[in-house]
């Protein structure tokens, strides 16, 4: 018995820890010789970015923003920094960590706000991705897997704060 009994298993801890580490190669091979500062967007991120840059063989900087989306549950076009990063990133690769990616209003946001400050690039790197969901043309540089419209918890996702702690992504299922 778990308290998320109702949650339907997605991908297993297992299936998330070896794909994290094809993408943290992934990114190694993409920056060799360079620095990168890695920026996760709280909360959601935690988990993957954990596992993500303690998968990282090479230098690098982390810093956390937070970000949120005003009107009740629907996500607008009004993304606000609610949180910024302490780093000054002008002239720094930065990788942008997100747990998912849904509408890209989030995502895009960030990216146009670090690049305003000058950073010398901007990648994203995503758990997630929810390609069907998108409301503009934005995509993620690396992403672990793709997954089709449905609401996902566990590995850091939340639905009303719960199930952030679940050591593998499930399918929130409300009976
Ligand atoms: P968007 O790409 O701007 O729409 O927003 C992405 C954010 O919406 C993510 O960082 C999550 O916080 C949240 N989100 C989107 N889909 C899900 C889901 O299936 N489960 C939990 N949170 C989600
Ligand atoms: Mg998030």
């Amino acid at each position: 018995m778990s308290y998320a009994d109702n949650c339907k298993v997605l991908f297993t801890k297992e299936q998330l820890e070896q794909r994290i580490k094809e993408v943290a190669k992934q990114i190694e091979n993409d920056y060799k010789g360079e620095k990168v500062t890695f920026i996760g967007v709280l909360n959601g991120v935690y988990a993957f970015f954990a596992d993500l840059v303690r998968n990282v063989d090479m230098p690098c900087h982390v810093d956390f923003l937070r970000a949120s989306s005003y009107s009740g549950t629907t996500s607008t076009g009004n993304v606000k920094m609610s949180l910024d990063i302490k780093t000054e990133i002008e002239g720094r690769h930065v990788i942008i960590v997100e747990d998912i990616l849904d509408t890209g209003r989030t995502l895009a946001k960030i990216r146009d706000e670090l690049l305003s400050r000058n950073a010398l690039s901007v990648k994203t790197a995503v758990m997630l991705d929810k390609p069907s969901r998108r409301v503009n043309d934005f995509q993620a540089d690396y992403k672990c897997f793709e997954i089709d419209d449905l609401f996902v918890v566990g590995f850091g996702l939340d639905y009303d704060e719960k199930y952030r702690n679940l050591p593998y992504v499930a399918i929130y299922d409300e009976n």
